[in-house]
């Protein structure tokens, strides 16, 4: 697909403060935090231990209040919506991935994928077909009945990555996606992350400590002291579609067409 931005503001933050209070100290680890992401953009966080990133994609998804300041989500600002709501939303709008994969060690590959479908009610079959579809896409169609215990780091984090494509949420917040893997299977994982970003149209908003992988995003923020200190946009960027990832489209759309018959 082209290299158009989609004038669609996907999240805006405005004057966030977050504030971890304990009998000891009081930490404020988001300090007037403002940022605007847009639709189909994939954004790299990147600074030093303890300087907010984990705390900055708790609050813009909901998972974490904040002290102050807005947070709108497609335009709604989840400070307003209860519990329940909040959890709807997150469930049908937002992915997670994390550095430690969280798969559910007794559910197969493909059924950790369906997981968040059936919980969200979509019936067995149609489940069934969707999460097949992703696990194609991230290249794990073979691997679909191996147990987490029996997949390698890189394809447990592929697995995570289907799971949190699975619902087609708006964005995709990933945290330490390659924390836990080694360089080769790293740049793996941030080549598939890349191509399900300009090939579909993913938002991505990616936590990273390696500098090498936060630069092939198109924009990196960089964060100190619960602040954003720099938010730069690499201008020769390539949103070209690569061929092999066409390629996997297609096997999958055959694969699914094969499964119907
Ligand atoms: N639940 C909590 N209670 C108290 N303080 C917290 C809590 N969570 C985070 N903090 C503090 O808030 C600050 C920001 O933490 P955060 O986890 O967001 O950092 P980070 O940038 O993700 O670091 P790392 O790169 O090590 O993962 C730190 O000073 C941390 O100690
Ligand atoms: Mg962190």
């Amino acid at each position: 697909m082209g290299g158009i931005d989609i004038p669609e503001t996907i999240i805006k933050a405005e004057g966030v403060l977050k504030v971890y209070e304990t009998e000891e100290l009081k930490v404020n680890a988001l300090n007037s935090i403002s940022l605007e992401l847009q639709a189909g953009e994939m954004v790299s966080v990147v600074g030093p231990s303890g300087c907010g990133k984990t705390t900055l994609l708790n609050c813009l998804s909901g998972l974490d209040s904040v002290n102050a300041g807005t947070i709108k989500i497609a335009g709604e600002d989840i400070s307003k919506m209860d519990d329940t709501r909040k959890s709807a939303y997150r469930a049908r709008s937002i992915g997670f991935v994390f550095q430690f994969y969280n798969l559910l060690p007794v559910l197969n590959a493909q059924e950790n994928v369906e997981l968040p479908l059936l919980l969200a009610r979509v019936k067995p079959e149609e489940a069934r077909k969707r999460a097949l579809a992703v696990l194609e896409q991230v290249g794990l169609a073979d691997w679909r009945c191996h147990m987490p215990s029996e997949l390698s780091g890189g394809q447990r984090q592929r697995v995570t990555i289907a799971r949190a494509l699975v619902n087609k949420p708006a964005i995709v917040f990933a945290d330490e996606p390659t924390g836990d893997l080694d360089s080769k299977t790293s740049r793996e994982i941030m080549d598939l992350l890349l191509d399900l970003n300009r090939c579909e149209g993913t938002t991505f908003m990616i936590v990273t400590h390696d500098n090498e992988l936060a630069d092939r995003t198109r924009r990196k923020i960089f964060m100190k002291d619960g602040m954003i200190v720099e938010d730069k946009r690499n201008q020769d960027y390539d949103f070209t579609c690569p061929a092999a990832f066409s390629d996997a489209r297609l096997a999958q759309k055959d694969f699914v067409s094969r499964k119907k018959a």
